[in-house]
């Protein structure tokens, strides 16, 4: 047995309320998300709207709070109107992101549709690449203006009489990638984002906003951009995205699960940028993070390549989740957690068949992949407020990250239900870890389940004919004696550990 970690539960190591929209997810037009993931008319589990009910009961299950859509990259060429009125009217269309065509046999009813079956809420993107500030203003009247108007009355005349009220919206998708239809540069992107704002918000005040930050950490404009953009719409919007995807080419473990730390660094950037803005600003306002693209992407990139254009809805993106995906995932979660002061709003990318906890075969069955597992814990018990468990674990070294803590962790408290839960990863590939809580502060807790989720295997997946290969399970030794928290942390695991009253 190695060192022991050490951690310490206390209700006063309050980090934040958990905004339960750090669980949301999303849906974008893109391979099979849309066309035989969550709609597939004429699949034996389809209802009337062709809606799959397989794959909604899974993310019913999943307790997804919010989705975005229709992009992503897709959004950024999008012609909202396309995807409204009579199907046998609309047009099939070139779509450019991802070289596919787009039948728009699914668009933002549908869209609305799905989410109140789902049990979900929408995160709409609009078109700031290809499109701009008219095109925003047009489909937030469309989704949001009771009736009377030209947009409205379209909406009411498709069959949707009450309006959609979309809460949340996106200014755009990634407009600092050279690989987005409609780059900008981050004054042109950060003009262009306050006036759609401005006006978005004239005809729906009610609205929340999130413009663009860097595609991720290592973009060569990262921090200007995210200053720039802020300098010209800080009082316009109360969100700013990020993204990042993680991926373990080299087969290197070690290092693909110390990612999580550069999730944290560059989500403490990103604070620090926003706060240097405020104070710039000498503004009252905070602004809050929407980390609304978020997994691990790597495996399907070759076959991606190679995939012939033009096809509708190929199987591009279908990355076959291992065991060594989820604890990242578990990890990625874990770091969210422990930013849960700022990020409010986090989508893990994608949701059903691209980059996706759940798949589906076109005509077949639907299963959950390995990275469903941390998210459905985190979903399900990650409420209430994240308290900072002042971990000490020993460490390893990488040479990206330095000395990296083999266990990482944090702990959710719902006290209006009694609940207290500890999630935690044990990075180390060959040794358990025994851990010792303090838990003076919770006296009277004991754990009424510790579910783990380990594989002897790294490389193990879920299939369509093995899905539950990876599967978590309640055998954990997780015990409170004497106000002391007593487990042991098997190599390579991600634990949940439920406490309660
Ligand atoms: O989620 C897949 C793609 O990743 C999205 O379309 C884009 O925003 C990001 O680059």
């Amino acid at each position: 047995m190695a060192e022991s970690v050490r951690m310490t539960l206390h209700p006063e190591f309050r980090i934040s309320d958990i905004d339960q929209r750090i669980y949301g997810s999303f849906i974008e037009h893109l391979g099979r998300a849309v066309y035989g993931g969550i709609y597939e008319p004429g699949h034996p589990q389809a209802d009337a709207d062709g809606f799959r009910q397989d794959v909604i009961e899974l993310i019913r299950d999943l307790n997804v709070p919010i989705v975005r859509y229709p992009g992503g990259n897709f959004v950024s060429g999008y012609d909202w109107e396309d995807g409204i009125g009579p199907k046998e009217q609309r047009p099939r269309r070139l779509e450019l992101a991802w070289r596919t065509i787009e039948p728009n046999l699914f668009g933002t009813d549908e869209f609305i549709d799905w989410c109140r079956k789902a049990n979900t809420a929408p995160m709409l993107a609009v078109n700031l690449g290809s499109r701009g500030l008219e095109a925003a203003r047009d489909i937030i009247e469309y989704c949001n203006h009771p009736g009377g108007t030209m947009w409205s009355d379209k909406r009411i005349a498709n069959g949707h009489t009450a309006p959609h009220n979309v809460k949340v919206w996106c200014l755009g998708n990634e407009m600092d990638g050279p690989w987005q239809i409609g780059h900008k540069t981050a004054d042109e992107y950060g003009r262009l984002a306050h006036e759609t704002a401005k006006v978005m918000k004239w005809v729906d005040p009610s609205i929340e906003l999130v413009a663009c930050g860097s595609s991720n950490r290592n973009m060569s404009t990262f921090a200007s951009w995210e200053a720039t953009v802020l300098d010209h719409t800080y009082e316009h919007v109360e969100y700013l995205s990020l993204h990042t995807y993680y991926g373990n080419p080299t087969n290197n473990t070690p290092n693909f699960l110390a990612k999580s730390i550069d999730m944290d660094r560059f989500i403490s950037s990103v604070v620090g940028i926003c706060d240097y803005i405020q104070a710039k600003k000498r503004s009252k306002k905070t602004m809050y993070l929407s980390f609304d693209e978020w997994n691990v992407w790597y495996h399907s990139r070759a076959a991606d390549r190679a995939m012939d254009p033009w096809q509708v809805a190929p199987p591009q993106l279908e990355d076959i989740y291992n065991f060594e995906d989820a604890l990242l995932v578990g990890l990625m979660l874990i770091t969210m957690l422990k930013h849960s002061d700022r990020v409010k709003m986090a989508c893990q990318a994608q949701l059903v068949n691209v980059i996706a906890p759940i798949m589906t075969a076109n005509g077949g069955p639907s299963w959950r992949q390995t990275i469903y597992h941390p998210y459905y814990h985190t979903a399900r018990y990650g409420n209430g407020v994240a308290l900072n468990l002042n971990l000490s674990s020993p460490t390893y070294h990488d040479a990206e990250f330095d000395a990296v803590p083999y266990v990482d962790g944090v702990a959710t408290w719902n006290e209006a239900d009694g609940e207290l839960t500890v999630f935690a990863v044990n990075r180390n590939l060959s040794d358990a870890l025994p851990i010792t809580g303090d838990a003076r502060g919770f006296a009277g807790y004991r754990v009424v389940e510790h579910i783990t989720l380990t594989h002897p295997d790294l490389k193990a997946v879920n299939t369509q004919d093995n899905p539950d290969n990876v599967s978590p399970r309640s055998n954990g030794d997780a015990q409170i004696v004497d106000n002391e928290l007593h487990a042991t942390l098997a190599p390579a695991s991600w634990h949940v550990i439920r406490m309660k009253k």
